[in-house]
């Protein structure tokens, strides 16, 4: 299940993206989303399924009608040229159009139901593939990804419903001390190539000229975390930005329970952008953009973690989400693609970045241009911090 720290990011260009006209491997790769996705869900109540455990987050067996309504739409209808399954399920199932918020108030498939509804549209997309082959298999891919995708947001509500499976969340204690990467002034190619499978946001593949600035080798802890809010970090208002102060303020923020429950030497996780700066602060650091995030992550060496896991000059990196100082906004000459409801409704200034990946992210998402994104003051997310300085010349 979630690998967690025996993995090492793929470049963009390591294609994996299943070949034209070849449905077995998709199959498989389908395959093993689903096995990921029903192994998650297995040992839990039908009403642990159906509940809200949060404003913020879906019911699980939303989640589960959801990716099968997604896979219906995208592999049996638009690829397969099949009628939808269930068309009167489509505006239920539907991301924007039943927003986060509402999916506990309306009326959704039981888990039984929705089991069965994932089983049939799976049962027609192998056949529609089988027959009509994978086109130029970015649908595919997409659809595989979909799915790997939403296993981390339920385990997201499983971790806030306190129904995490045994031995979750597996994140690991890093090695002493911590030290600091100088990476060169320069230009670096930022963003997915051409070729292989990337989502429509990391594209199109553009210079970027960035000054030398120095950046953590490796997250940071708990127990720095714990540091931090013991010497008033949460009360220290010369430490926040005006909005991280109110929030904090409006909603009585401490730092995370999770926090004090972890290993000490293992990566923070659980906390907001506006918390991760407001520590960036406090230790006369930044928040790294995320092109300098990904030129770190490009760059060699640094891969010093004892299970080999990190991204290029950056250790231990895919346990915990990585937050970046950047706004979630497109690539000059973004074009969205397949959907604009993928990224582009989400750019401008209210989202932050966050790259790397998680312990519960799928190898096959991690890669170094994956952008994922997120509100600056959620903290269900995985999410850590990797502090950034400019360099001292
Ligand atoms: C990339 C994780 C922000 O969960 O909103 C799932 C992924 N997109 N279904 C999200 C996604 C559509 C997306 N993130
Ligand atoms: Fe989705």
């Amino acid at each position: 299940m979630a690998s967690g720290t025996q993995k090492t990011m793929q470049p963009a260009r390591d294609a994996r993206r299943a070949p034209r006209g070849e449905p077995e491997r998709t199959l498989a790769a389908l395959q093993e989303a689903r096995d990921r996705t029903l192994a998650l869900v297995a040992g839990l109540a039908d009403a642990d399924l159906e509940r809200a455990h949060s404003p913020i987050m879906s019911p699980l067996a939303w989640d589960l009608g959801h990716i099968a309504a997604y896979e219906d739409l995208w592999l049996a209808h638009r690829l397969g040229g099949l009628e939808l399954l269930r068309a009167e399920l489509a505006q239920r199932y539907d991301a924007f159009e039943t927003p986060r918020p509402v999916r506990a108030e309306i009326a959704i498939l039981g888990p039984a139901e929705a089991r069965e509804y994932m089983r049939a549209v799976r049962a027609r997309v192998v056949e529609a593939l089988q027959r009509g082959g994978v086109g130029d298999g970015v649908v595919c891919e997409m659809v595989i990804r979909h799915e790997l995708q939403h296993s981390e947001t339920m385990r997201q509500t499983l971790a806030i419903a306190g129904l995490l499976p045994a031995g979750e969340p597996a994140l690991a204690p890093m090695e002493e001390p911590p030290g600091w990467v100088r990476i060169a002034a320069g230009a670096f190619q930022m963003g997915a190539s051409q070729e292989g499978f990337a989502y429509d946001n990391e594209r199109p593949q553009h210079p970027v000229e960035l000054a030398a600035f120095a950046i953590a080798q490796r997250p940071v802890s708990n127990e720095s975390w714990l540091r931090f809010s013991d010497e008033g970090g949460y009360e220290r208002r010369e430490w926040w930005s005006p909005e991280g102060w109110a929030w904090k303020q409006r909603e009585g923020i401490g730092h995370h329970p999770a926090i004090a429950a972890g290993d000490p030497r293992a990566p923070v996780c659980h906390v907001s952008w506006f918390e991760a700066e407001a520590f960036a602060r406090a230790r006369e650091a930044r928040l790294p953009s995320e092109a300098e995030w990904e030129k770190a992550a490009r760059a060699s060496g640094g891969r010093d973690a004892p299970d080999g896991s990190g991204a290029g000059a950056l250790a231990a990196a895919g346990q915990v989400w990585e937050w970046t100082r950047s706004a979630f906004r497109g690539y000059p000459g973004f074009r969205a693609h397949p959907y604009r409801e993928y990224s582009e409704v989400f750019f401008g200034d209210s989202y932050r970045v966050l790259r790397g990946g998680s312990w519960a992210t799928a190898p096959r998402v991690a890669s170094v241009t994956f952008r994922n994104w997120d509100l600056p003051q959620r903290r269900q997310i995985f999410a850590g911090v990797r502090l950034a300085r400019d360099a001292i010349s």
